[in-house]
């Protein structure tokens, strides 16, 4: 089998060499010298070997791929963003009128240097960009290495075309954590889809895998539940400081879930409970367990709410709520929430999480839950999100169960960069572009090991923002170093080698539109891209 695959890579990759061969005017071309290990990638790969010569991307260069769907796939989505970047088509496994002189061959194949499912190697030479990866994940992640180092200028001195150096070398590669994860809180605030995927999109740029969407709170219910339709009807249209809330119909979340699929990303649905309940029980207030009559509530304070966790109906509830919505999330995960439950008592509270723990599993979901649910007796392949309890974090690792690490004084994005940040909590620390950088998750919980940690995930509430220039502000440019801190090895991380390239993002994020804060510890690129800033200062 594995030599019938070397084989017919084999055989390819021939018939590549063969067209690039036949061509009957080669041009020679003196490259100037480049280095690919300073190039700004984020986040930095494992292992960089440059050849200081280039590979000239022009319109005589071609995408094949292996075979196979998914790597067709990623193939065009390569083909798409050079377009994007530098306005060149660059044609995906089709002959064109003009013969491609050069390849990019995105390549499915068992023989890497490297274990991991989203490994990649990829070798350029002045011919060929060659990426191998056993998974079309691992060659996603590799297409998005190569989009990086493709410059945004041509070289127009060289030959009478346009033609964009990419430095030669070889680059071998895999994810330091396989967990990679942002959150999105869309229930104090409401995101449009249209908000949600260009969030997907910027993530997956930068390697992310998942991303969790927080879609109930008490100031809101964010998606279609048909079997209990008084959940959106009732309990969506409201949000903090009483604008006007908002909702996913089903077919929005499918929407949602398949533009991630695409870039090779999970959406985790948290439905939060038996706190941070008190939109549900306003549409249904037979789930309400705190006595009082609910009301629509557009503050800021939790731990008020709680689901009666002594009614059946409020398991029936939850067990068709993760039904409909395992139904349409191919991720693995199912997020109960856990969180603050402050008038839940604690025999309640572990009991809820027992029985919803179970529920979760007969949908075919692995629970996660945020730190407090490490005290309930529930099986240890359930998954604990530390955000503010060592003592919880440390008992679900006792207890054999993972940690997904988002400590708020590192990972929250909606802390305050400093005293005048406009959007922003501080409850938990200020949180300047370094701080949220310069960390070791690794060892980040005395006593705790990096096998305990699946990655680390950044959550972004939405008391303070209502808008995607306000999120853009918060999470950039801090969650792209939460993506380095994710995929690139401990040994590889130096904040003043991470902050030139962090600062050499500019032109990609103005090109996407995205308003930073332009925090001054960094030294900004210039970029041609200018967009009217609404809160950059
Ligand atoms: C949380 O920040 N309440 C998980």
């Amino acid at each position: 089998m594995r030599n019938s695959i070397l084989l017919r890579t084999l055989v390819i990759l021939l018939g590549i060499t063969t067209i690039i061969a036949c061509q009957e005017k080669r041009e020679i071309i003196n490259f100037p010298k480049t280095d690919l290990s300073t190039e700004n990638l984020i986040p930095l790969p494992l292992k960089i070997t440059p050849t200081n010569s280039a590979f000239g991307l022009d319109q005589f260069t071609a995408i094949y791929t292996s075979n196979d769907a998914e790597f067709k796939k990623v193939g065009a989505f390569l083909s798409n963003k050079i377009n994007t970047k530098i306005d060149l088509d660059v044609p995906v496994n089709t002959a064109t009128d003009k013969t491609p002189t050069k390849v990019i061959y995105i390549n499915k194949t068992e023989n890497l240097e490297l274990d991991n499912q989203e490994a990649y190697q990829m070798y350029i030479t002045q011919d060929s960009v060659i990426i191998n990866a056993k998974t079309a994940a691992g060659a996603f992640r590799g297409i998005q290495t190569l989009r990086q180092i493709i410059p945004e200028e041509s070289n127009d001195t060289l030959t009478e075309h346009k033609m964009w150096l990419v430095p030669t070398g070889k680059i071998i590669d895999q994810p330091n954590f396989e967990y990679r994860g942002a959150m999105l809180d869309v229930a104090r605030h409401f995101f449009s889809v249209g908000d949600v995927k260009k969030y997907i999109d910027i993530l997956a740029y930068y390697k992310f895998n998942a991303l969790h969407l927080h879609l109930t709170d008490d100031q809101g219910w964010r998606i279609e539940i048909k079997s209990w339709p008084k959940l959106t009807e009732i309990g969506a249209s409201s949000e903090v400081g009483g604008g006007p809330g908002g909702f996913y119909t089903q077919e929005d979340y499918k929407d949602i879930v398949s533009y991630a699929a695409e870039r090779h990303m999970i959406i985790i649905p948290e439905v939060d409970m038996p706190g941070h309940t008190n939109a549900a029980s306003l549409a249904y207030p037979q789930l309400n367990g705190n006595g009082k009559t609910p009301k629509v509530y557009t503050g800021t304070h939790v731990g008020f709410s709680t689901f009666n966790t002594r009614a059946d109906i409020v398991y029936a509830f939850v067990d068709d709520v993760v039904r409909e919505i395992s139904a349409i999330t191919p991720g693995p995960y199912f997020h109960l929430g856990g969180d603050e439950s402050h008038v839940t008592k604690k025999e309640d509270f572990n009991y809820f999480v027992e029985k919803v723990s179970k529920i979760v599993e007969g949908h075919g979901k692995i629970p996660i839950g945020w730190d407090e649910i490490a005290h309930a007796d529930i099986n240890k392949s359930a998954i604990a999100q530390f955000w503010s309890n060592e003592k919880n974090a440390k008992t679900a690792v006792e207890k054999g169960m993972k940690l997904i690490l988002s400590p708020g004084k590192k990972a929250y994005l909606d802390m305050q960069y400093d005293t005048l940040s406009k959007f922003g909590l501080h409850w938990a620390a200020y949180i300047p572009v370094d701080s949220a950088y310069v960390w070791t998750p690794e060892t980040y919980v005395e006593g705790i090991a990096k096998e305990n940690i699946l990655g680390i995930e950044a959550p972004l509430w939405s008391e303070t923002i209502s808008n995607i220039a306000e999120l853009e502000y918060l999470a950039f440019p801090r969650v792209i170093g939460h993506a380095e801190l994710n995929w690139t090895i401990k040994e590889n991380r130096n904040w003043e080698n991470y902050k030139v390239r962090l600062g050499n993002q500019a032109p990609y994020l103005d090109r996407m539109n995205v308003q930073y804060y332009p925090s001054k510890l960094i030294d900004w690129k210039k970029s041609k891209h200018t967009y009217k800033t609404i809160v950059k200062d």
